[in-house]
């Protein structure tokens, strides 16, 4: 049966510090975002009725939308507030969470003088991006033809919809031709990130993924990055070439979306589904429900 379509769902959303039924909660075809991308958004978790590092994902829509030079339209402790305002609304607690900023229709044209910031946030139940099935095999990654850009040829340390794009097109290369995702590298040609989630590799003891010159700043990647390192693993963020996947004996990506999800090939490269990938996602889940690190 086909999903159902997404402004046709029941609910409710935030919208601008009220709360609409959820198909009415539209924007007109003149909205300057839609023609020039000029939106910032966030994708965040709630487990059992906590929105994981809510706080963490405010923080980074602020940052986002300052590295596009609009003005935040509310304050960080207001939008905290609505997020758990349209969570509750909604009867959800396992839930996923998008808010969205974007300059509106009030002016068209390339200037962004005259333009507001509109505000959304909407929620509902998304169990599992990738399927419990990867969670157990793996996924199998395409390489994609496209690179993640210099950061001075686009705002590639925002979460931006200006970015994404080059995300969608690997996504659809990459299920047209059989895979779950694909890897995208960076205009260097260094290992870059999948569509959306960062990338980790193992050898030994030791866990390398890229650094953020290029990369979004995955709340999930540092979430992930002191749970190895509490458990004595080594992290190393660094330029990783893509012939080096040869040399690693596992990986995974991590994201809000895919939270902690393995890979059993990349491209040419094949990787195990390993005791460490296994703990790391067990340990996630654990800190995500709240529940302490097991030993
Ligand atoms: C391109 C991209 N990289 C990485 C991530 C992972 O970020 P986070 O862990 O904050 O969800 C996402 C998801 O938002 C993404 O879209």
């Amino acid at each position: 049966m086909a999903e159902l379509s997404f402004d046709q769902r029941d609910g409710w959303i935030w919208l601008d510090g009220e709360t609409l039924i959820w198909r009415e909660a539209k924007v007109h075809v003149l909205t300057h975002a839609l023609h020039y991308a000029t939106s910032v958004f966030e994708g965040q978790r709630a487990y059992n009725g906590k929105i994981f590092e809510l706080e963490a994902h405010t923080d980074r829509l602020y940052r986002s939308a300052e590295i596009l030079g609009m003005e935040m339209p509310f304050s960080k402790q207001v939008i905290n507030d609505a997020c758990y305002d349209n969570l509750n609304k909604n009867g959800l607690v396992n839930a996923y969470q998008r808010p969205i900023v974007w300059r509106g229709s009030e002016k068209m044209g390339l200037s962004v003088k005259g333009t507001e910031a509109h505000l959304a946030i909407a929620s509902w139940e998304w169990p599992s991006y990738f399927g419990p099935e990867a969670r157990m095999k793996g996924l199998r990654l395409c390489l994609s033809k496209w690179q993640r850009p210099d950061p001075k040829t686009a705002p590639i340390l925002a979460k931006s919809a200006a970015n994404y794009p080059i995300s969608c097109l690997s996504k659809d290369y990459a299920e047209t031709n059989g895979f779950d995702d694909a890897l995208l590298m960076d205009w260097e040609g260094f290992v870059g990130e999948a569509t959306g989630a960062n990338i980790f590799f193992i050898r030994g003891k030791e866990i390398h993924t890229p650094s953020l010159k290029c990369v979004l700043d995955g709340i999930t990647r540092k979430t992930v990055i002191m749970l190895a390192r509490k458990r004595g693993y080594t992290v190393i963020e660094r330029d990783i070439r893509p012939e080096e996947m040869a040399d690693f004996e596992q990986a995974f990506l991590t994201g809000t979306a895919a939270e902690v999800t393995p890979l059993a090939e990349v491209g040419p490269y094949k990787f195990t589904v390993g005791q460490i990938i296994q703990q790391l996602m067990q340990d996630y889940d654990d800190l995500v429900r709240g529940v302490g690190l097991s030993s």
